[in-house]
C-alpha cells in the first residue's frame, strides 16, 4: 500500500484516504465523493480494527460485508481498497504503544466505552502512516472521534489535511450507521427520536436557555419516555475542545449517545448560537 502510495506521490499525484470499518452506506460513500473532487487518486480502507472494541462489545459480530462494498464502490473514482487483515495490521500482536488523549476522551464516548478512543487513535495513526494520505475525510457523526483525529494530527505535526463531512441521515432524520442493522422494525421506529431530541435542546439554546444540566436532564428523560433503554448521555459541550460551555461561545455541540435494544445509537448537532 505505501509503495502504491509512494509511486503516485511521487508523481506528483494527490493523494485521499478514507478510513472505514466497511458495510458501507450512504455517510461512507458521501465521504468518498467529498474527497474524490479533491485528490487525484483515492484509497479506502476497510478494517475492523479490534483495538477500538471492549470486551462485550460486538468486535465479533460486527457486519462484515467486503464483497457488497466492494460492489458499492465500483461505482466511485476509487483507485485502492486497502482491507487488510488484523494479523496485516498487527503482525506483533496487540500494540504495546498507547496513544492517548485524555482530554478529549475522558468524557462522552470516551467515558463510556475506556479504550475505545486509543484504538481509534491507534489505528488512524497506523493508517495513516501506512498510505501517506494528503488528506483524509472523518464524518461529523462520530463528532467526538473527529476531534480525536484533528488533535492527534495537529499534535504529531502528521502531514494530513483532515476534511470533516456532515452526518448523512435517512429521511426521517436517523443518523446512518452500520449499528442501525441490529435494530428490529419497533426499534427502528422509535431510533429518529435521538436526533429529534437534539434537535429540540438546539431549539431551546438558541431561543437563549443556558440551563445546560436541566436541558440535558430533560432531553434524557425524553429519550427515556420514547423506549431507549440506558441514555449514556446528553451534553452541551464546546465544539472543539468537547468541555462544558463557560459561557459567550458563539457555538455549542449538542450530543447524544443512547442504547436501543442491541444498538447504541450517537447523534450530534451543531447549534449557532449568534446567526
Ligand atoms: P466507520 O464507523 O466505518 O466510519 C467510517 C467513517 O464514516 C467515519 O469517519 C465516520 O464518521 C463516517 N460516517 C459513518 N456514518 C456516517 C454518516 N451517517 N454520515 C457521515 N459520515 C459517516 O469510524 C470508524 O469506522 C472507525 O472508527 C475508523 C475511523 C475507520 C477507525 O477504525
Amino acid at each position: 500500500m505505501r509503495d502504491l502510495s509512494r509511486n503516485w506521490r511521487g508523481r506528483g499525484l494527490r493523494v485521499g484516504l478514507v478510513p472505514t470499518m466497511g458495510n458501507l452506506h450512504a455517510g461512507h460513500l458521501t465521504l468518498v465523493e467529498s474527497l474524490a473532487g479533491a485528490v487525484d487518486r483515492l484509497v479506502v480502507s476497510i478494517f475492523v480494527n479490534p483495538l477500538q472494541f471492549g470486551a462485550g462489545e460486538d468486535y465479533e459480530s460486527y457486519p462484515r460485508t467486503l464483497e457488497a462494498d466492494r460492489r458499492a464502490l465500483s461505482a466511485y473514482p476509487v483507485d485502492a481498497l486497502f482491507a487488510p487483515g488484523a494479523q496485516e495490521m498487527y503482525p506483533h500482536g496487540e500494540p504495546v504503544t498507547v496513544i492517548d488523549l485524555p482530554a478529549l476522551t475522558g468524557t462522552l464516548c470516551g467515558a463510556a466505552r475506556p479504550g475505545h478512543f486509543a484504538g481509534v487513535a491507534l489505528v488512524v495513526a497506523k493508517l495513516f502512516h501506512i498510505v501517506e494520505p494528503d488528506e483524509a475525510a472523518f464524518g461529523a457523526k462520530d463528532y467526538q472521534q473527529l476531534q480525536v483525529v484533528r488533535r492527534l494530527t495537529a499534535d504529531l505535526d502528521l502531514p494530513v489535511e483532515v476534511v470533516a463531512v456532515p452526518t448523512v441521515r435517512e429521511p426521517d432524520g436517523l443518523a446512518m450507521s452500520s449499528r442501525n442493522h441490529y435494530l428490529t422494525p419497533a426499534e427502528r421506529e422509535t431510533a429518529p427520536a435521538l436526533y429529534e431530541t437534539l434537535r429540540g435542546v438546539a431549539r431551546e439554546l438558541r431561543a437563549g436557555r443556558r440551563e445546560y444540566a436541566a436541558l440535558e436532564r430533560e432531553a434524557a428523560a425524553l429519550l427515556q419516555e420514547h423506549g431507549f433503554d440506558e441514555v449514556d448521555y446528553v451534553a452541551v459541550r464546546r465544539p472543539g475542545d468537547l468541555a462544558p460551555p463557560a459561557g459567550g461561545e458563539p457555538r455549542l455541540v449538542c450530543l447524544a449517545a443512547a442504547r436501543l435494544g442491541a444498538a447504541r445509537l450517537i447523534d450530534n448537532l451543531e447549534v449557532d448560537l449568534n446567526p
